[in-house]
């Protein structure tokens, strides 16, 4: 993890101060905002200070961007020591940021880094011939080719130990050195190379279109054989319009047949209740299947025999076929009452004590008139 103070007393300068034509650009930057949002361009403006002090940011450079942009140090200090990209230490000529991120670390970082320890020593310290110091940093975004670093202002991937130190001997000698991937895979695709639209016709146009040209062939057909006898003078004849071909197939189908709905789409779906009675009736068929009938008379049997009709089935412990088979009365059950007949009236309701005292009490009013 980086370290993030400021560097000690003894490497900080005593001033700060953008050169004219840095001034400049920083007022540019700081106009692109609206007024009173100045502070958007703290970024830049520390970048910008970075670069002109030699590749790192002294307190005096934080301060003196707070100073142009009205913000309080301490505001502007936060931005500095959050991001790695601002360096607070002095740095070598190659300042080598190593990602360690997971997908770096599971890809080789750990071994990058204990070269770089080995041949530049613990990280924030400049070599003693002031071309490199190094620094672990977070995720730098090349995740798909790590492991990696980020030199100066470059990226360099699929590294190996020993293809950074080649690296870095190249640069210490002024060698041209290649940014990128240094397997030679073109930018993230897969090492090896792409294993997936390789197909050149997906990009040269011949199958995207190759649909109109056999629409356009159909045409073409059809007007070499039809007749040219009443083909009107001085113009060119035109090709008459395809009536059987490929397009007008196509254009009817859409307007004749409506593909069908998925089953589940939205509307209910309606079943052939296929093997219900009022199905079988309707069908002419017998409602009650001789076999279903057969079951039931055999179950019907059964539940009078044992009380119950088949092992699984309850214990029909009260039923009317029990009763009977035991030679009760089918609704003997006690504490039921039989229900009369329909042509018995019902008995009326029993008097109550309140309903005699009034009839005579009315009987005894008539008496009296
Ligand atoms: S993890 Fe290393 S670049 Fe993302």
């Amino acid at each position: 993890m980086a370290n993030r103070r400021l560097a000690p007393a003894s490497e900080q300068p005593q001033d700060f101060a953008f050169t004219p034509e840095n001034a400049e650009w920083a007022k540019h930057q700081i106009a692109k905002y609206p007024e009173g949002r100045q502070a958007s361009a703290v970024i830049p403006l520390l970048w910008k200070a970075q670069e002109q002090h030699g590749g790192w940011l002294p307190q005096k450079a934080i301060e003196a961007v707070a100073a142009e942009l009205g913000m309080p140090k301490i505001r502007v200090l936060e931005v500095a020591t959050f991001y790695t990209m601002f360096a607070l230490e002095p740095v070598g000529r190659f300042w080598i940021q190593l990602c360690g991120t997971v997908p770096c670390d599971s890809c080789g970082a750990r071994e990058l880094k204990g070269m770089l320890e080995k041949r530049l020593g613990p990280p924030g310290h400049v070599s003693a011939d002031g071309n490199f110091s190094w620094l672990e940093v977070e995720c730098l975004g090349a995740c798909c080719n790590a492991p990696m670093v980020q030199i100066n202002q470059d990226y360099y991937e699929d590294l190996t130990p020993e293809s950074l130190s080649q690296l870095m001997d190249d640069l210490a000698a002024g060698r041209p050195v290649k940014v990128g991937s240094q397997t030679g895979r073109t930018s993230s695709e897969p090492q090896g190379g792409a294993t997936t639209l390789t197909d050149e016709t997906l990009f040269d146009g011949s199958r995207v279109g190759a649909w109109r040209k056999r629409f356009e062939q159909a045409k073409e057909a059809e007007a070499a054989d039809a007749p040219k006898g009443d083909a009107p003078k001085g113009d060119a004849p035109k090709a008459p319009v395809a009536k059987t071909g490929e397009a007008e197939s196509a254009t009817q189908q859409a307007a004749t047949a409506p593909r069908p709905a998925k089953p589940d789409a939205g509307r209910p779906v309606e079943r052939k209740a296929s093997d219900a009675p009022a199905q079988r009736a309707a069908d002419g068929e017998e409602p009650v299947k001789p076999e279903d009938r057969a079951d039931a008379a055999e179950r019907g049997q059964s539940i009078a025999k044992h009380g119950s009709a088949r092992p699984g089935d309850a214990d029909a412990l009260d039923s009317p076929a029990k009763r009977i088979a035991e030679g009760e009365p089918a609704a003997g059950e006690e504490g039921r009452q039989e229900l009369p007949g329909r042509d018995i009236p019902p008995p009326p309701p029993e008097a109550s004590g309140a309903s005699e005292a009034v009839e005579e009490k009315l009987a005894s009013d008539d008496e009296k008139k």
